[in-house]
């Protein structure tokens, strides 16, 4: 499977990187299946995966964040979102990636997923129970040592009051805008946590951003959990938004409770 997604994400790259800085990225030109905003990178990103889909011939069902679920009457689903940190693509900083994943019914039953940035290339690729690798390389998390910690956070007008209590723990912050990317610097032991938590559902992430991150982080060694502290899951529906704490090491679990 690795070698289909891949080359379904080096399809999304072609397309995309020519039009960064332009109108036509920048566009909108809609909105994706949830209501949010569809700009034209997304559109031109979102053309190129299913056309590389096509091609392939995976034989696959195909949830997207840019248009309604595709029932192929297949077992499994390839959950995709062409560009992750859209926004970041538009305004021209250089962080947004491509989420690609495989498997069954939801996210616990994801059976493959990568992550590529569209920027550099790097490839981030997980089978489940095979471990996880960044351009062929095994990677895993870290053990958390709070004086040289890295946590990345979601800010801004969306984000949850105790967000900022959060940061105030860590020696080192920074949010970048691509919840699936973010993800997988913790996976890399980059850092040590994601925390996203979203003031209201409305803004909280989607299957489609974190299928891919999520196996990816679990095979490094990490967790994902719900802002409860239970183990997350999620349902295949572009409607169901969570927000969540990603882990490198399993005992930053309680970080918001
Ligand atoms: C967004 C990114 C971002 C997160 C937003 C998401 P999109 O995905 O993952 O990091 O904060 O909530 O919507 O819209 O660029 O695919
Ligand atoms: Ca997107």
């Amino acid at each position: 499977m690795k070698s289909e997604l891949t080359d379904i994400a080096n399809s999304v790259r072609k397309a995309v990187l020519p039009l960064l800085g332009s109108e036509q990225a920048a566009a909108v030109v809609g909105q994706g299946v949830d209501g949010a905003p569809s700009y034209g990178i997304d559109a031109v990103a979102e053309k190129a995966a299913t056309d590389a889909i096509s091609r392939i011939g995976l034989g696959v069902n195909i949830l997207s964040e840019e248009s309604s679920f595709v029932d192929n009457g297949a077992k499994d689903t390839l959950v995709i979102d062409p560009v992750d940190g859209s926004r970041n693509a538009i305004n021209n900083l250089p962080f947004f990636s491509v989420s690609i994943a495989v498997g069954a019914k939801n996210l616990s039953g994801i059976k493959y997923g990568l992550v590529m940035n569209l920027v550099t290339g790097d490839i981030y690729y997980a089978e489940k129970g095979g471990g996880s690798t960044r351009n062929d390389v095994p990677i895993h998390t870290r053990i958390y040592d709070e004086k040289k910690s890295v946590y990345l956070v979601y800010v801004g007008m969306h984000a949850s009051s105790n967000a900022y209590d959060i940061m105030r723990r860590s020696s080192m912050v920074r949010s970048y805008g691509s919840a699936a990317l973010e993800m997988c610097l913790v996976a890399s032991g980059s850092a040590d946590v994601f925390y996203m938590r979203s003031v209201d559902t409305a803004h909280a992430l989607r299957i489609v951003d974190i299928a891919a991150s999520a196996l990816i982080l679990r095979e490094a060694g990490g967790e994902v959990f719900d802002i409860t502290g239970n183990i997350m899951d999620m349902q295949f529906s572009i409607s169901d938004r969570k927000s969540l704490i990603a882990v490198g090491d399993k005992s930053m679990r309680r970080l918001s409770l």
